[in-house]
C-alpha cells in the first residue's frame, strides 16, 4: 500500500479562501481591518523564514502585518515595552513574538505579558488553561492545524491510539490535551513519548496515528509502524544546501519508506507548516472580531 498524502498547502489554500471572504466581509460591513504584529528578536535564518512567510500570507488575506526586527542583544525590557506598546495599538490584534527567543531573554515573562486577548499563539496561560478546559478560547496554531489536517481528510480520531511524539509546549503537550477531548479530532487515548521514553518503537508499532514532534531527522522509520497508520509529520529540519544555498527540509518522519505502509501521511514541506500560518491567520481575525464585539 502507498498512502494517500495529505497535502498542507491544499487544506491550507481552501482555509485561506474562507478568510479573505470573512476578511473582505469585516472590512465592508464592519470597516475593521484585522491587525498582526510580528516580533522578531535576532537573525535566525528559520525564525526569519517563519516571520516573513507569516507576514506574506496575513498580506495576501488582507489582513494588515506588521513586523518588527529587533536585533539579537536586545534586551527583555526593551522587548517588554514593543509588546506592551502593541498590547494598547488599536489597529493591532494579535501579537506573535517568535521563539527560540535568545537565552537572555526570559520568554515566560514575554508570554505572560501578552494581552490574552491579542495572543494569536495561544501560548499565553490564559488560554492555554482554557485550552486545557475545553473553554473557547485561541488554540494554539500547530496543533489546530493537525486536527484540521485530519478531520477534513476525514481520519477518525474517535477511540483511536495516537502515540505524540515529543512533548513540547508548542506541539506535544497541547496536541495531546486537544486529542483526548470530547471534540472534533478528539476521543482518542494518547500515548505521549519523549526522550526518555523506554521503547519508543514498542509504542510507535501500536498506534492508528502518529505525530512525530521531536525535531530529530527520519526518526520515524519503516519498522516502527504498522499497516495502515495516518502519520502527521510536524518536523522541519534543515540537513542540508542546495548549490543554490536553499535549505533542504526533512520531517522526523523516514517519509519514503514509511509512505508504503500508512494509510495517509504528511509530506515535509508542504504538510503541517503551511496550517500553521494559516490558524494563525484564522486567529487573527477571530481575534479582530472579539475585540470588536462583532459575532
Ligand atoms: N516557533 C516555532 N513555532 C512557533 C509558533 O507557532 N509561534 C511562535 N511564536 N514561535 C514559534
Amino acid at each position: 500500500m502507498s498512502a494517500k498524502i495529505i497535502s498542507g498547502t491544499e487544506v491550507a489554500k481552501a482555509i485561506r479562501e474562507e478568510l479573505k471572504t470573512e476578511v473582505t466581509e469585516l472590512k465592508e460591513k464592519h470597516d475593521i481591518v484585522p491587525g498582526l504584529v510580528t516580533i522578531l528578536v535576532g537573525e535566525d535564518p528559520a525564525s526569519q523564514s517563519y516571520v516573513s512567510a507569516k507576514n506574506k500570507t496575513a498580506h495576501a488575506l488582507g489582513i494588515h502585518s506588521e513586523q518588527v526586527t529587533l536585533a539579537a542583544d536586545t534586551t527583555e525590557q526593551d522587548l517588554l515595552a514593543t509588546v506592551e506598546k502593541y498590547n494598547k495599538d488599536k489597529n493591532i490584534h494579535g501579537i506573535l513574538v517568535q521563539l527560540p527567543l535568545p537565552k537572555h531573554i526570559n520568554e515566560t515573562n514575554i508570554l505572560y505579558a501578552i494581552d490574552p486577548d491579542k495572543d494569536v499563539d495561544g501560548f499565553h496561560p490564559v488560554n492555554v488553561g482554557k485550552m486545557v478546559l475545553g473553554e473557547e478560547c485561541f488554540l494554539p496554531c500547530t496543533p489546530h492545524g493537525i486536527l484540521e489536517l485530519l478531520t477534513r481528510s476525514g481520519v477518525e480520531t474517535s477511540g483511536a491510539e495516537v502515540v505524540i511524539i515529543g512533548r513540547s509546549n508548542i506541539v506535544g503537550k497541547p496536541i495531546a490535551n486537544l486529542m483526548l477531548q470530547k471534540r472534533k479530532g478528539g476521543n482518542a487515548t494518547i500515548t505521549l513519548c519523549h526522550t526518555r521514553t523506554k521503547d519508543m518503537a514498542a509504542h510507535c508499532k501500536r498506534a492508528d496515528i502518529i505525530i512525530a514532534a521531536v525535531g530529530v531527522p527520519k526518526m520515524v522509520t519503516a519498522d516502527m509502524v504498522k499497516d495502515g497508520v495516518v502519520v502527521i509529520d510536524v518536523g522541519v529540519n534543515r540537513i542540508g544546501k542546495t548549490a543554490e544555498g536553499k535549505a533542504i527540509l526533512a520531517g522526523d518522519v523516514d517519509f519514503d519508506a514509511v509512505k508504503e505502509k500508512a494509510s495517509y501521511i504528511t509530506p515535509v514541506p508542504g504538510g503541517v507548516g503551511p496550517m500553521t500560518i494559516t490558524m494563525l491567520m484564522k486567529n487573527t481575525v477571530q481575534a479582530a472580531k472579539q475585540i470588536a464585539g462583532v459575532k
